[in-house]
């Protein structure tokens, strides 16, 4: 018997690719959207309504910088009136600190913040924007003012990775109750930059040993999330927990994915909220039934005790390795082409690759 569908538990709202930053591991596609394109205020409060009338529990205002579309309030307050618990996922650069305070009062239950480190020089050097991390300290600052629980959203790779202590101490100086450690994932701009980003065997299990260190010293006080990369691990992470099972992605234009990289995969084509209602595309769609459940997976997958647990790993990065989204995620000891992941994470961890390639709109 079939189980019936369950609705997505999260919906991730891209409201605009617009940002002050160039993080070279931004999750944005190279591709970026453009502000003409974007979708007005109107179509976002009919995506709104019909995510909360479709199920969803929780709704993420994104970007980009989403501090950015002045109708972010509006949004909020929607999403509260809808009984969606309202997440802000923000760069906390390019807009004033006291701006928030509108979003806040909106009924804005909760901040995720990124940082690129904790010394101001490397940050920004990461960021692409000199005085963004005094920026994002302001910012903290007000989202203690006001109240608002927080999360650090702290993004590691090679040249940051040995911070992971001090990452941790500075979300505790600034009140938050979660951090998460979340290393690159290497798509899209990330890929671009591997050969500077790849941190080396020997980094990751330091980074292992200091994160349990973190967790036993804060333990009761700090929640500690995190994600190390998986091209050293034996097996993959259950990525979005699978396709098409939890988590919905809308783009500023409207198109729906069933993860922010899944543009990548060539022969998929993607519904748009102009054209299709939130909750026939979630059910209907053959881009979220692609890979939905574990009937399109092929050997070692298909008969595999781990197929449920991890759904085969992440069809982006199956792609990019084997050029086939429905493969075997290569970070996987049991793929063919997990020997060439290794191979590929170790030369570029050895890499002398020179200046970044910053996120921007160039290739549009
Ligand atoms: Fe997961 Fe497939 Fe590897 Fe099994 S064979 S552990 S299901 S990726
Ligand atoms: Fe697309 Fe993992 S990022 S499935």
């Amino acid at each position: 018997m079939i189980a019936p569908l369950a609705p997505p538990m999260a919906l991730l709202a891209e409201l605009t690719h617009r940002c002050a930053l160039k993080c070279p591991y931004c999750s944005n596609p190279l591709e970026l959207e453009r502000r003409s394109a974007e979708l007005d205020t109107p179509t976002w409060l009919r995506v709104v309504d019909e995510a909360a009338a479709l199920g969803v529990l929780q709704i993420s205002f994104s970007g980009g910088e989403p501090m950015l579309r002045p109708d972010l309030p509006i949004l909020v307050a929607r999403a509260a009136e809808r009984g969606l618990y309202t997440n802000l996922i923000t760069s906390g650069v390019g807009f004033a600190p006291e701006a928030l305070q509108r979003v806040a009062e909106a009924g804005l239950d909760h901040v995720q913040l990124s940082v690129q480190g904790v010394e101001d020089a490397a940050a920004d050097h990461v960021s692409g924007l000199r005085g963004s991390a005094a920026q994002k300290r302001r910012l903290a600052a007000e989202i203690a003012r006001l109240g608002l629980r927080l999360t650090l959203n702290a993004v590691v790779h090679r040249g940051n990775v040995a911070q992971i202590p001090a990452l941790v101490r500075l979300a505790e100086d600034w009140g938050a109750a979660r951090v998460e450690i979340a290393h690159v994932q290497y798509y899209g701009w990330a890929v671009e930059n591997r050969g500077r980003l790849m941190p080396t065997r020997a980094q990751v299990e330091t980074a292992t040993a200091d994160l349990a260190a973190e967790r036993a010293r804060t333990a009761g006080r700090l929640v500690i999330d995190a994600v190390l990369p998986d091209y050293y691990a034996s097996y993959p992470k259950p990525c979005m927990g699978g396709w098409g099972a939890q988590n919905i992605n809308v783009t500023p234009s409207g198109r729906v994915l069933p993860c922010h990289a899944a543009e990548t995969i060539p022969h998929l084509v993607f519904d748009n909220v102009r054209d299709r209602p939130l909750a026939e595309i979630w059910r209907e769609s053959a881009t979220f039934n692609a890979y939905r459940g574990t009937d399109w997976m092929r050997e070692p997958c298909r008969s595999c005790e781990r197929r449920e647990r991890d759904f085969g790993g992440c069809r982006c990065q199956a792609l990019l390795f084997a050029g086939d989204a429905a493969a075997t995620d290569p970070a996987c000891r049991l793929s063919p082409l997990h020997d060439v992941l290794l191979a590929v994470a170790e030369r570029d961890s050895a890499s002398e690759a020179g200046v970044y390639a910053y996120r921007g709109y160039a290739r549009s």
